[in-house]
């Protein structure tokens, strides 16, 4: 499955919207009921607007009512495995268990798979909110 999501991962880059960073960044998602759910970043004239590939997918398979996730991938055009950026990372821990895997790569397909833990450490949780 890790080959499969780094695949769709990769193809999806040909639907960023990029039209500002020319960076078009892919992600594929795997639920545990083993739907894929494909994202790519989408960009905007006022940037902050812009949504990371990673949260377009999770996002698509959250409003399709899936909760619960096996893995994920990110792909980039770049030297190393290309990083997810701090949102993203902290919506990673809102929603995928602390031990999930997520490989990271780039089109010379060079893995590097962390877990959301380990993408995030000490994030915070809605525990914290507890009295
Ligand atoms: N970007 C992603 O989509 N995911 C990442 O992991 C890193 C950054 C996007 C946001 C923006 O459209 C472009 O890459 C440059 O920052």
């Amino acid at each position: 499955m890790k080959e499969k999501l780094i695949e769709e991962a990769i193809q999806i880059r040909s639907r960023a919207y990029v039209p500002y960073s020319h960076f078009p960044v892919g992600a594929a998602l795997l639920t545990k009921s083993g739907k894929v759910y494909i994202g790519c970043n989408i960009e905007n004239a006022a940037y902050p607007s812009t949504c990371c590939a990673e949260r377009v997918a999770i996002f698509k398979a959250i409003s399709d009512g899936e909760m619960e996730f096996a893995e994920m991938a990110v792909a980039a055009d770049t030297k190393r495995p290309v990083p997810p950026c701090g949102t993203c990372r902290q919506v990673m821990s809102e929603f995928f268990s602390p031990d999930m895997t997520i490989h990271l790569t780039n089109l010379n397909k060079d893995v590097h798979t962390l877990t959301t833990d380990q993408l995030l450490p000490f994030s915070f949780q809605k525990e914290d909110m507890d009295e």
